[in-house]
Parts: structure tokens; sequence; C-alpha cells
């Protein structure tokens, strides 16, 4: 999907991945950037510097974690710079990195309302009214490698949220009318403030966390955030469900393959018959045997 001419939105927009997200994608000949975020002042900062390079671009403050506002920013976006030809959900946050079994529940519910609802609140608002609107558009969720394996032990609830998302995106891909398709970015260590994100956890979850130095130590080794927008965009264009930004992450992905193939290696063993239990096949086959489907009489 060509980006040149769309309208582009993108959550998480004032700072990090969702900045050179934003400006890439001016850089690319949008016609118009919507930047979102919960940060207003750094939201209107990246907009004017898409702006001063000729390209319109609007902010918009919005926490995702609310669904009501995710709707009112997507009919503020859709009137006043058109319904998006793209639309990033990428904002997220990183919870307190925590051992499982030490860990507090409000930093698990605040993983989930931004990074798994907040995702999907932001799907749904946009993806609505590109369905509606009939033109060909594209969804790029920002996953994460956690996603597809990395299982990063002491900070489980992030990645329990980015599997959840990497979930909804792959059942959207099947439920989306055909003008409208998804990607998947699962990125590795990036340079961002995501270690301060702490910072942001509601009073009604706990209050904000001390940020920590693993993590900010971690994330200052990463690559640079306009390197990943780039493989972003270049995934989107090219139509790719997955993108992958960090070659090492092979690795993780090839062992959960080697799991994979070791559970049903050991399922045919065991001598348990091969009958067919598929549940989409089956799901199928009830809906066109109902009442009233096509052919039922
Ligand atoms: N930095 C990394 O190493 C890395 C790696 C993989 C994936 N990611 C993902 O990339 C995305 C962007 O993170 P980043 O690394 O650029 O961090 P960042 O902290 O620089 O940017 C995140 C942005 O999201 C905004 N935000 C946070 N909560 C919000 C909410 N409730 N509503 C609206 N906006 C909100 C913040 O204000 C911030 O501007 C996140 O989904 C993160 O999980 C980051």
């Amino acid at each position: 999907m060509n980006l040149e001419g769309r309208v582009v939105a993108v959550t998480g927009a004032a700072s990090g991945i969702g900045a050179a997200l934003a400006e890439e994608a001016a850089a690319r000949h949008a016609a118009a950037v919507a930047v979102i975020d919960l940060d207003a002042d750094g939201a209107r900062a990246t907009a004017e510097r898409i702006a001063g390079r000729g390209v319109k671009a609007a902010a918009f403050a919005c926490d995702i974690a609310d669904i009501d506002e995710v709707e009112r920013v997507a009919t503020e976006v859709t009137e006043t710079l058109g319904v998006p030809g793209l639309v990033c959900a990428n904002a997220g946050v990183n919870p307190d990195a925590t051992p499982l079994l030490d860990a507090e529940p409000g930093s698990l519910g605040w993983a989930l309302s931004v990074n798994v609802v907040g995702t999907w609140a932001t799907l749904r608002a946009f993806g609505r009214r590109m369905a509606a609107a009939q033109d060909p558009g594209w969804l790029l969720v920002t996953a994460s490698e956690h996603a597809i394996g990395v299982p990063f032990a002491g900070n489980g609830f992030y990645t329990v949220s980015k599997h959840a998302v990497l979930g909804l995106s792959d059942v959207l891909r099947r439920e989306l009318p055909e003008h409208i398709g998804i990607s998947v970015v699962v990125p590795g260590l990036v340079a961002t403030g995501l270690w301060n994100s702490g910072s942001l956890r509601p009073q009604e979850l706990g209050g904000p966390t001390p940020s920590q130095d693993l993590p900010r130590a971690l994330l200052a080794r990463g690559v640079e955030p306009a390197a990943v927008a780039a493989l972003a965009l270049d995934g989107v264009e090219a139509e790719r469900f997955l993108v992958a930004t960090h070659p090492h992450v092979k690795r993780y992905a090839d062992a959960r393959k080697t799991d994979l193939a070791e559970a049903f290696a050991a399922l045919e063993a065991a001598g348990v018959p091969d009958t067919s239990y598929d549940v989409m096949e089956m799901a199928q086959e009830l809906v066109a045997e109902a009442p009233g489907a096509p052919g039922e009489q």
C-alpha cells in the first residue's frame, strides 16, 4: 500500500517509535498526519516538526485506554483531516520489571488497559470508519519481539500484553473487509523513553512507579526509532503481515518452532488419531448448515 497522498494517524506519536513513524510517513509524502498521544505537548511538537517540512499535521490529545476518548478522537481526525489510509496503533507502555510471582495486579491491569484495550480501541474506532469509507486502507500495530518468542524473564506482564496484541491482530487479519490490510511490527530494543513509562501509571492502578536502571540501560543500547519506522513502513508498503526489525530475534522464533515441532512429534508418537477437530473448519460447516444459510431450506 503506497502512502503517498494518504492521511496517516499514529498513536503514541509524541515520542520514540510513534514520532518516527509519523515523520517517516510525512517523508513518504503522506497528505496529512494525525499525531495522537496522551502527552499533548509532545504531540504538538511532533506535529510542528512535520508541518515544518510542508506536510499538513495536527495533534490530538488522547488516552487510548479510554475507549470513548478514542472514538471521539477518531471522529475529530476524520472530520479535520479525512478518513486515514494508514493507522498506526503504536502507543504502549512497559510496566515495572518484576518477576511474575512478586508482581502487583495494578501493573497487569495497566499493561492490559493500554497495550491491549487501547490497541483494540484504536483499531476498532479507525477500522470501522475505514471499512465504511470503502477506500483501500492499512493498519499497522506495534507489538514487540516479546510477541514472537522472546520470553524476557522479569518483564512478564509486558510479554503477556504483546502476545495479546499479536493475537488480536491475527484474528482481525481474517475479519477485516478485503480493502483493509494489517501489519504487525515486532521490534527488539529501540532507543526510546519507554523505560520511563511507569511514570504514567494511573492512580487507580497503583500510581506512578519509579524508573528502573536496567530498562533504562537496555533501551539506551537499542537501535534508533527512525530505523524501525522505516522498516515498518516498508513492511506496510510491501503488505507483509509480520515485520521484523532485529535479525537476532529469529533465534527465539526458531526456538518456539522447535517447541511446537517437539509437541506434535510426541503426539504422533503417542498414536493419538488424526481426526480433524479444526475449529475454523467446523465453525464454517456449522454456519453453512444453520437454518437460513444460503443453500439451506
Ligand atoms: N523501545 C523498545 O525497545 C520497543 C520495542 C518493541 C516494541 N516497543 C513498542 O513500541 C511502542 C512505542 O513505544 P516507544 O518505545 O516509542 O516508547 P515511548 O515511551 O518513547 O513512546 C510511547 C508513547 O506512547 C504514549 N502513551 C503512553 N500511554 C498512552 C496512552 N494511554 N494513550 C496515548 N498515548 C500513550 C507516550 O506518551 C509516548 O509518547 C510501544 O507499543 C512499545 O511497547 C518498543
